[in-house]
């Protein structure tokens, strides 16, 4: 799972008793080298669906981490992007990967063409911007929320984007009941709140809360006319169903 470039278990364990801002931290020199960054292939299907709902002139990032969405955003939009995110590490090495373009080599990667980059270190429960952006869209970081806080993300991305601006994120088809990557799951949400029953700071990481129907009634409630469309670049279940959606959240 991790590569030799990752962190050690040692490492690990001492970030998973921090809090989520400081675990972050601590792990931000070697995230990239961690499953938990989102992977090409799934930046790719999104950046192909996404298009079609373009042109897009701005875009956000929430939760950037290292910038896996911000890469997917310079793909997309024509004049501005910004990476939002609460762990000062995970912006500096965010910043690090896509520099100012005066200061990248010709042959940089992952910075490549697209917009500059802003970043901004925030709470995504408290968002600072005006209704200015076109695009918004998250990876990975849903499960740092809980159930109860959701709403309230959801409103914060509706305040940030102008109207007729679309909020978009993947969610996965959940495993079937039984299957090895059910009881996975399971059992990783069981010891975390094992963890956040003994241990301060809590850190909040709950893979089966992200439920498709509350959050479909989450966004709803924030304002958002909502769709999906199948990510069939990421294949089908068994049953013909796709393994992952778009989430297509609109201001209107
Ligand atoms: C698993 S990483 C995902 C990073 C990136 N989006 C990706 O897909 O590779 C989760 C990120 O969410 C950020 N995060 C968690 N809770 C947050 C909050 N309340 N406000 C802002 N950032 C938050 C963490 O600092 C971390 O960078």
């Amino acid at each position: 799972m991790f590569t030799e470039q990752g962190p050690t278990v040692r490492e690990l364990a001492v970030q998973a008793l921090s809090s989520i801002e400081r675990g972050y931290d601590l792990l931000a020199p070697k995230f990239d080298h961690t499953p938990y960054r989102t992977p090409d292939r799934v930046l790719d299907a999104v950046t192909d669906e996404v298009r079609r709902l373009g042109p897009f002139d701005t875009g956000l990032d929430v939760c950037c981490g290292t910038g896996a969405g911000v890469g997917v955003l310079r793909r997309l939009c024509r004049e501005r992007v910004v990476g939002v995110d609460f762990s000062a590490g995970m912006l500096a090495e965010a910043r690090a990967a896509f520099p100012p373009e005066g200061e990248r080599p010709a042959e940089d990667e992952p910075a490549g063409e697209g917009p500059a980059v802003d970043w901004v270190r925030a709470d995504a429960r408290s968002l600072p911007f005006a209704p200015a952006f076109d695009l918004a869209l998250s990876f990975g970081a849903f499960g740092h929320f809980l159930p109860a806080e959701r709403f309230g993300l959801f409103a914060e991305v509706y305040g940030s984007l102008r109207p007729g601006g679309q909020f978009v994120f993947p969610i996965g088809a959940p495993p079937p009941v039984g299957s090895r990557a059910y009881w996975t799951l399971l059992g990783f949400d069981a010891a975390m709140r094992v963890r956040n029953a003994l241990w301060r700071p809590q850190f909040v990481m709950y893979y089966r809360t992200f439920r498709l129907g509350d959050v479909l009634e989450d966004l709803t409630r924030a304002g958002f006319a909502v769709r999906l469309v199948p990510l069939a670049e990421l294949g089908r279940r068994p049953d013909g169903s796709p393994r992952a959606r778009l989430v297509v959240a609109t201001r209107e």
